[in-house]
């Protein structure tokens, strides 16, 4: 069996991979430097870049090592995250692509992070387990920057339906995650409050729920956060107890599942696809993947949910788009660049 590597970072964690063109994960390993940027309450760029310096060639080296991978005849290629993401991040992980490409000879594919994303839900670390990739599909992206509802007819055809207006999905959650004292990495802190909590405690508004179009907004949601935070120190202590954090954080997390949910449903309703995937960090979330499942018994659609070790950022589905492209005959060259943003072409 061949074997493309996924290298990813990015923007702080340093991961890479190797897996074969049909979707079998063979490893999946990543850095996670959330440690280093607890203190600080969020990623600083400078850190996250000296860390993929130190990790990432190392970290090769030993998977390559573990695997008894020889790169001339077990390696299709290299396929590593050039868009979009941190500058100073995604440089590391190119310039390595470029250098072990001409040291290996075999070629390398720059990707975008969030077509990783779309493929993550067909990644399986059971041989054998290979899901067929259904389309057309209905795919939501929740992250840490993205919040986007597609139509994809088929493979790299991403019709965005609709988009965030301002925050994404998982940075109002990393933002209340810091309000209410849980700290970072907010998304699984908040999780594992509301698993706790009373959802209906308080009313968070539901923003542009009722409007007919599938664009989202979490700008009022967090705003809504902040004074409900904010009334209730004044009444109650600065420090809230446990039982006050887990309902506040089971009702804000309601509200942004109540939103995705629905908008996600009413694309359903319109595009009848074969199937529905949820991606992103916020995916592993617990209140969306329970809901998104009783709306997949509700309309019969099925819903494809990456297992949670492939919904955080990985080099597994690196390494699958990267194969993906490969097979369809693209290359990238030495003139690739990263890039912050997604390109024009990426989304339609
Ligand atoms: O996809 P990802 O790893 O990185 C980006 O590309 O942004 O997503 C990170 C986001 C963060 O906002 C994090 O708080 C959120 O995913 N997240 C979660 C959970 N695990 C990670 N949000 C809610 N519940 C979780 N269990
Ligand atoms: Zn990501």
């Amino acid at each position: 069996m061949k074997f493309i590597l996924g290298i990813e970072t990015s923007c702080d964690d340093t991961a890479v991979s190797l897996v074969s063109d049909k979707g079998f994960v063979l490893d999946s390993r990543r850095w996670t430097m959330d440690k280093d940027h607890i203190p600080f309450g969020g990623i600083i760029p400078e850190r996250a870049s000296r860390n993929h310096l130190d990790l990432l060639t190392p970290m090769i080296d030993k998977l390559l090592e573990d695997h008894k991978i020889e790169t001339k005849n077990d390696l299709i290629g290299i396929s590593v995250t050039n868009r979009p993401g941190l500058l100073g991040s995604l440089i590391v992980g190119v310039v390595t692509a470029k250098t072990l490409s001409i040291a290996w000879n075999i070629p390398f594919i720059g990707v975008n992070h969030l077509e990783g994303h779309i493929l993550s839900p067909f990644l399986t670390d059971k041989k054998g387990e290979e899901e067929d990739i259904l389309y057309p599909q209905i795919c939501l992206i929740v992250s840490g920057g993205h919040t986007h509802l597609l139509h994809i007819k088929e493979f790299g055809s991403y019709k965005v339906l609709g988009k965030t207006k301002d925050d994404a999905a998982g940075e109002a959650l990393d933002k209340f995650s810091n309000l209410v004292g849980l700290g970072f990495p907010g998304g699984p802190k908040v999780d594992a409050s509301a698993k706790l909590g009373d959802k209906k405690a308080f009313d968070f508004p539901r923003p542009m729920l009722r409007d007919n179009n599938y664009d989202f907004s979490f700008s009022g949601l967090k705003a809504a956060g902040v004074r409900k935070v904010e009334s209730l120190k004044k009444k109650e202590a600065p420090f809230f107890s446990d039982g006050l954090v887990n309902d506040l954080c089971a009702s804000y997390l309601e509200a942004a599942v109540d939103v995705l949910s629905l908008k996600t449903k009413r694309a359903l309703n319109e595009f009848k696809p074969k199937c529905f995937t949820v991606v992103g960090g916020v995916s592993a979330n617990s209140q969306l993947r329970k809901r998104m499942s009783e709306i997949s018994e509700e309309t019969g659609i099925k819903l494809i949910i990456p297992e949670l070790k492939f919904c955080t950022d990985n080099a597994a589905m690196i390494a699958f788009a990267g194969a993906h492209r490969i097979n369809l005959g693209e290359k990238s060259d030495l003139s690739l660049a990263p890039k912050a943003r997604s390109l024009a072409g990426d989304f339609i």
